[in-house]
C-alpha cells in the first residue's frame, strides 16, 4: 500500500518511550499507535482500514498483533492501540499468523474473482496481502454474495459492492476530511453496503480523492473505470494539473487513443494526492 504510517504521535505528545517489538527494544513516541511505531522501526503490519491521517476505527482486523497484558497475550488491533512504556508486542507468532489467515479468508469468502478485469488489479492491497499473509487456499465452496455491479453513485463514481471490504476509509474520508458525509454504511451482516442517501447522489468536489482512498476496486472513477487494469496501463509521473502544490500524479494511458488520468500519492506520501483531486469527464470513446 502507498499509505505510510504517521511518523509523529497522533496525540501530539513527544515523550519518548521504549517497547518490545518481536523481541527487540524499540523507541516510540508516547501516544503513537503500535502500527505506526512498528513501521518506523522497520516492521510492516498489514492493514486495510488504517490511514495515518484519519481517526482509527479498527474495522478490518488485518492488523492484529499479540500484546502482552496482565492476563496474558491478547490479539490486539495495532491501528487502534497506543504503545506504552514496556509494552511487549509480537507481530510474527503462530497466533498472529492464524489471525491474519482467518481475516483474509473471511474477507475473501464473498469477494468476487474479478482481478483480471478490476481497476485495482496489480496494485491491490488485498491481492498483495493475501499473497504475503493469506492462507493460500479457500475453504469457501458456497455461492458468493451477489450485488448488481457496478452502480453509479454519481456521474463520476462507480461502486462495486461485491468488492467492498467495509473498511470505512471512504465514509471516514467523506466525513472527516471532505466535511460532507454523503455516504455511509447501510444494511447488516453480509448485506452491508456503502450507500448514499436515497434521493441524493454523491456530489463531491473530492470524488477523485474518495475513489483513490479505497484500498480495493470497490470505488472506481467513471473516466478510468474498466479501461485498463494497473497491470496493463502505461503510466508516467507528472505534476498534478488540479493544484499548484506539485503533487505527484500519474497519467495513465488506457488505450492508444485516449488518456485517463489517475492520481496516486507519490512514494513515501502519507496523504491523499491533492487537496482536491478533480475527476474530468471522459473523452468520447474511439475504438
Ligand atoms: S479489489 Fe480487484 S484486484 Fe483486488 S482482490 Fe478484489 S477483484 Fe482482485
Ligand atoms: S468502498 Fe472501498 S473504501 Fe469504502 S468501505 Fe468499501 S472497500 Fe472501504
Ligand atoms: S488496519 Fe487495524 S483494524 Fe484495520
Amino acid at each position: 500500500m502507498t499509505d505510510v504510517a504517521a511518523s509523529k504521535p497522533r496525540t501530539g505528545q513527544s515523550e519518548e518511550i521504549t517497547f518490545t517489538l518481536d523481541g527487540r527494544p524499540v523507541p516510540a513516541n508516547k501516544g503513537e499507535l503500535i502500527i505506526a511505531a512498528a513501521e518506523r522501526a522497520g516492521t510492516y503490519i498489514p492493514r486495510f482500514c488504517y490511514h495515518p491521517r484519519m481517526d482509527p476505527v479498527g474495522m478490518c482486523r488485518m492488523c492484529l498483533v499479540d500484546v502482552e497484558g496482565p492476563s496474558g497475550a491478547t490479539l490486539t488491533p495495532a491501528c487502534f492501540v497506543e504503545v506504552t512504556e514496556g509494552m511487549v508486542v509480537d507481530t510474527t507468532n503462530d497466533r498472529v499468523k492464524k489471525a491474519q489467515d482467518g481475516v483474509l479468508e473471511f474477507l475473501l469468502a464473498n469477494h468476487p474473482l474479478d482481478c483480471p478485469v478490476c481497476d485495482k488489479g496489480g496494485e491491490c492491497p488485498l491481492q498483495d496481502q493475501t499473497l504475503a499473509y493469506g492462507p493460500g487456499e479457500s475453504r469457501f465452496v458456497e455461492e458468493k454474495r451477489h450485488f448488481e455491479k457496478p452502480i453509479a453513485i454519481s456521474d463520476l463514481v462507480l461502486l462495486d459492492r461485491e468488492r467492498c471490504i467495509q473498511c470505512a476509509r471512504c465514509t471516514r474520508f467523506a466525513e472527516e476530511i471532505a466535511g460532507e458525509a454523503q455516504i455511509d454504511f447501510a444494511g447488516r451482516g453480509d448485506r452491508v453496503e456503502v450507500a448514499t442517501f436515497p434521493t441524493e447522489p454523491f456530489e463531491s468536489y473530492f470524488s477523485g480523492n474518495t475513489v483513490q482512498i479505497c484500498p480495493v476496486g470497490a470505488l472506481t472513477a467513471t473516466p478510468y473505470s474498466r479501461r485498463r487494469t494497473a497491470l496493463r496501463a502505461c503510466s508516467a509521473s507528472t505534476p498534478s494539473r488540479s493544484t499548484t502544490a506539485g503533487c505527484a500524479t500519474r497519467a495513465a494511458s488506457a488505450t492508444s487513443r485516449s488518456t485517463a488520468t489517475r492520481s496516486t500519492p507519490g512514494p513515501g506520501r502519507a496523504s491523499w494526492p491533492t487537496r482536491r483531486w478533480t475527476l474530468h469527464r471522459p473523452p468520447p470513446r474511439r475504438w
